[in-house]
């Protein structure tokens, strides 16, 4: 199948955050049969995040409050360069800025890179005492960042949009309006907090952090649809993603492609495998040769 004109060999993808930046774990998810890799989001200088703990699970899912830990876009660049290098995968690099500037040096950067596509972290919420609100909940942001960025960019940009704005569907339409090719949702939702009673004290050092995983799929599905029904560029979803049913039912929610986090976590690598055979299972059953016939074919009651 095809994602943003690149051929990919399953519309399963590696959400960004996850397994951080290396290339050997990047090249095993393809391996594994993922379609598609994305980096850890990558700033202009390196960061060395919150202090522990940092992630933690609970009932429904996971709570983290990383802080976008990461070595900085230029040796982030390096290993996506060995991955291309040594391996055939379509990559994702993702990328967060404190303003609209750093973003368009980000981007720059990455023009220089193999990588295939752009992503723009415009929806962490963990760095909000530091840059004030995401970027995904102002309108104004999402237009300026995303149209500042298209003029320097290579590549084929994807904006990341938070499930916290009000209007997600009408974010993702100014996105739209301002030149993103793509959009990928939902970023973790939240800020959370969980709490060790014993201890009296949140269980994150940070106190909150954003939530994922399973209990936040209703949402990432709804939202999906709602952005699938406004605009007119593929959705890369995420949300809670963690087996073949899951991701099936986000693409006939309006997905062109999954992204998994969180689950890599609770059924480690083998769940881009698992995830694909089970999916495959699914439309040899039901009668879909291709996974584009699943893209939005939800029938709405
Ligand atoms: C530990 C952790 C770190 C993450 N780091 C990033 C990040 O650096 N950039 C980003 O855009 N999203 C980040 N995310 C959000 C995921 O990419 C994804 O959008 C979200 O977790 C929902 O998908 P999931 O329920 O499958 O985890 C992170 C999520 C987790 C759990």
């Amino acid at each position: 199948m095809r994602f943003l004109g690149k051929e990919i060999q399953s519309p399963l993808t590696l959400a960004s955050g996850i397994l951080g930046i290396s290339f050997s774990s990047l090249q095993r998810v393809i391996r594994d049969g993922a379609g598609m890799v994305t980096t850890k989001s990558l700033s202009l200088e390196p960061r060395i995040g919150h202090a522990g703990p940092i992630i933690a699970e609970f009932e429904g899912g996971l709570i983290n409050s990383v802080g976008l830990t990461n070595p900085g876009i230029h040796d982030g660049l390096l290993e996506v360069e060995k991955f291309h290098k040594e391996f055939a995968g379509v990559s994702i690099v993702s990328v967060f800025g404190a303003d609209p500037d750093e973003f368009v040096s980000l981007a720059e950067a990455v023009n220089h890179s193999q990588a295939d596509f752009l992503e723009l972290n415009l929806s962490c919420p963990n760095v909000a005492d530091e840059f004030k609100r995401p970027f995904a909940l102002i309108p104004e942001k999402i237009t300026e960042i995303v149209s500042a960025v298209k003029t320097v960019s290579k590549l084929p940009v994807l904006a990341k949009l938070s499930p916290n704005a009000y209007d997600v569907a009408g974010m993702a339409s100014l996105a739209e309006t301002a030149g993103a090719d793509g959009i990928t949702m939902i970023n973790t939702l939240g800020h959370g907090m969980v709490i060790d009673a014993i201890a009296r004290r949140p269980v994150l050092h940070n106190n909150f952090g954003g939530i994922s995983g399973p209990c936040i799929k209703p949402l990432a599905l709804k939202l999906i649809r709602d952005v699938y029904l406004k605009v007119n560029i593929p959705i890369l979803g995420t949300g809670g993603v963690s087996n073949g049913l899951d991701a099936v039912e986000m693409m006939m929610a309006g997905a062109a492609a999954v992204a998994i986090g969180s689950a890599v976590y609770d059924r480690g690598l083998d769940v881009f495998r698992s995830t694909r055979q089970e999916m495959e299972a699914f439309m040899a059953e039901h009668g879909y040769a291709d996974y584009a016939d699943l893209i939005g074919i939800l029938q709405e009651n």
